[in-house]
């Protein structure tokens, strides 16, 4: 049996409102696929441009090729490897999904999330759901659901406790030759051309090229209000360690306000989203991240390359 709260929420949901919900990425706002003023309420608290599709939330494999025009056999092998988890798949859209949603194009992004609670939440409303992270448009996604409740105090917002993956899903889509990586998180190239024989390749490389040479070109996304920088090594001597506070992997004495980040990749990525968060709250003049290295599958420190680069960018061209 759901919980009370699941049951509730998941009422307001065929009502046609809107719930905040945990995932093991991130919190989701999440509505009624099928609701076009609900969809519209999503962009519209999110301050999202309307040219940003949303992605699918789904209980299964099964509700996933009713969102979907077509489910072909790369996306069966994806699901069967990683669902419920965090990858999300680009496909054909179904009818029955409004272009609202897949901001007018063709195609639609499904994901089936591993939190029971958001699985209870989809099961209950019996309906696939809407669910962009739950923050303002190109803010730092939300891991908690305080987090949420800062940026949207009347909604409600199912506890799930705090994200265990703590950067958003992997976004893949199916080319001709193979698959692409739109956005990299915790299912990386590797495991994907390990479930399907397929070549996994990364979008772009730009990005992160820039991060690892000279950061502050991405479109801004994830991103604090305070300035954010990525320093390298002897960097941080050229930086004022008054006005700044370091989101560092060494506990060193001589940095005043700092941040100690975990040193293995998993750790690193589910501590990411709050200590910029905490940072922020700081009101110092600058956030500074030492650019992190450490143990665990180097995919995983490529999605946080790419968070990093975006949380330091300086130009708003909303959300990728
Ligand atoms: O981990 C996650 O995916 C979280 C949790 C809540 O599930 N959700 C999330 O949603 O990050 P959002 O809306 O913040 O990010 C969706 C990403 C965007 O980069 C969007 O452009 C992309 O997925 N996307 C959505 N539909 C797409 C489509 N049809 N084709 C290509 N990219 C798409
Ligand atoms: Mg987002």
């Amino acid at each position: 049996m759901p919980s009370q709260d699941v049951i509730s929420a998941a009422e307001e949901l065929r009502n046609g409102g809107v719930v905040a919900f945990p995932t093991e990425t991130v919190y989701g706002l999440g509505a009624d696929v099928t609701n076009h003023a609900a969809v519209l309420r999503v962009f519209a608290l999110k301050g999202r441009p309307a040219h940003n599709p949303l992605i699918v939330h789904v209980a299964d494999e099964s509700m996933a090729t009713t969102v979907a025009g077509h489910w072909p056999e790369a996306a069966k092998a994806l699901a069967r490897s990683f669902w419920p988890g965090p990858l999300s798949i680009v496909v054909e859209k179904a009818e029955l999904i409004p272009p609202v949603v897949t901001a007018g194009g063709s195609t639609v992004c499904v994901r089936c999330p591993l939190h029971p609670t958001a699985l209870a939440l989809i099961e209950e409303s019996a309906r696939p759901l809407v669910g962009p992270s739950a923050n303002p448009s190109g803010g730092v996604s939300p891991t908690t659901a305080a987090h949420v409740r800062s940026a949207f105090p009347d909604l409600t917002v199912l506890d799930g406790g705090p994200c265990q993956i703590g950067i958003e899903s992997t976004v893949v889509r199916f080319t001709d030759d193979g698959i692409e990586i739109l956005r990299p998180g915790a299912i990386c190239a590797e495991n994907i051309e390990q479930a399907t024989g397929l070549k996994a390749t990364l979008f772009s490389h730009k990005g992160l090229e820039r991060t690892l040479q000279s950061p502050g070109l991405l479109s801004k996304h994830y991103a604090p209000t305070t300035r954010t920088r990525i320093v390298f090594g002897d960097e941080l001597l050229t930086v004022d360690l008054n006005r700044a506070v370091v989101l560092t992997q060494f506990d060193d004495p001589d940095i005043p306000h700092k941040i100690v980040m975990p040193t293995d990749a998993h750790g690193y990525a589910a501590r990411l989203y709050d200590a910029l968060r905490s940072a922020d709250e700081l009101q110092v003049d600058e956030i500074i991240i030492v650019a992190p290295t450490g143990d665990g599958p180097p995919g995983v420190w490529l999605a946080i390359a790419d968070r990093i680069s975006r949380a330091s960018a300086t130009d708003e061209n909303g959300e990728p």
